[in-house]
């Protein structure tokens, strides 16, 4: 028989970790969470052995706060935590054979001539070509070591949104910054992939995947959206790139991720993510509903 799952979750105190943890539990599954830092080899290796998880879900790792321009004066403090810990915990599960999930980025491409506005989306296969933040270039160099770890799955995720109006949640985010820029990009809407990604980790998957629903969505569409069904009085304005660049430190990936490989394994499963447009409408009827304002 098979052996029943018992999931960790790393980085138990973060936004992610809590809606995986929620969704775990709202599943049944055993399920325990950590913030034992990912640095710390001798603690990671004592956390493993007490706990004794078929699964890691790694959802740790320096974000910033309020927000990535933090990382751009906390190098070393990223490094440690984005390379050096993310690299350590992926070696402890592998030298006790556990599984581990890691909810990475997608945020390491920029749109170029290959790969345009509109145009083919960035492969899982494809070099990281996005280096205007400190953040985006440790987590690019890191999967680039970590893909080789063959117990390890790597969903990149990019501008989560939650069915709340959580401070993380992007659409939180864009609907009070002054302005905004009108960009499509690749989106992850939590309620459609975190569900896979319990599949993946359950059926072992390794490797990366772009881990967003199917297409791209402009700021502006997001919003539209927003006005029509959580709130209508909402206004917004928005400015250019070049402008945005004033007014932040580290610069902000757009890009749209291709997102076949993942579809095709779902289908596997029997589970399907929605496209983006539809996604939303889902996610915002689900705010409405809840009377989420
Ligand atoms: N939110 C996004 O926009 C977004 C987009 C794409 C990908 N992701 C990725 O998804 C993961 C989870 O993101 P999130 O939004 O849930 O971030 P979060 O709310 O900032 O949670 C991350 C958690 O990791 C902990 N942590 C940081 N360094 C650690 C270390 N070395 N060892 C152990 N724990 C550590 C933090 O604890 P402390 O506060 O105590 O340091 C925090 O509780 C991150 O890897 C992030 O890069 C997030």
């Amino acid at each position: 028989m098979a052996t029943k799952p018992v999931f960790l979750i790393w980085g138990g105190e973060g936004w992610v970790a809590g809606h995986l943890k929620a969704l775990l539990e709202s599943q049944g599954k055993e399920v325990h969470t950590t913030t034992i830092r990912m640095q710390n080899r001798e603690a990671v290796l004592a956390e493993l052995e007490k706990v004794k998880p078929t699964h890691v879900l790694n959802a740790a790792g320096s974000t910033g706060r309020p927000n990535v321009d933090w990382c751009e004066d906390h190098k070393e403090e990223t490094v440690r935590n984005n390379v050096i810990g993310t690299l350590n915990l992926a070696d402890c599960c592998f030298l006790k054979g556990i599984h581990t999930t890691v909810f990475a980025t997608g945020c390491i491409y920029a749109y170029d001539e290959t790969h345009p506005i509109g145009g083919p989306g960035y492969l899982e296969t494809d070099k990281a070509n996005f280096n205007g933040s400190f953040y985006s270039e440790t987590k690019a160099h890191v999967e680039e070591i970590m893909k080789f770890y063959s117990n390890t799955l790597i969903l990149r995720l990019r501008m989560p949104v939650s069915d709340d109006l959580h401070s993380r949640n992007f659409v939180t985010k864009i609907a009070k910054y002054d302005r905004v820029v009108d960009i499509p990009n690749s989106n992850t809407i939590l309620t459609d992939l975190l569900p896979a990604s319990i599949l993946l980790a359950e059926h072992k998957e390794t490797g990366i995947y772009n881990f967003t629903n199917p297409g791209a969505i402009s700021h502006n569409e997001v919003l539209a959206l927003f006005k029509e069904f959580v709130r209508p009085e909402f206004t917004w304005k928005n400015f250019t790139l070049d402008e945005q660049a004033k007014v932040i430190k580290a610069g902000r990936s757009n890009c749209k991720l291709d997102t076949t490989k993942l579809e095709k394994k779902l289908k596997e499963y029997g589970y399907t993510v929605p496209e983006i447009h539809e996604a939303y409408k889902g996610c915002f009827q689900r705010m409405a509903k809840a009377g989420v304002k």
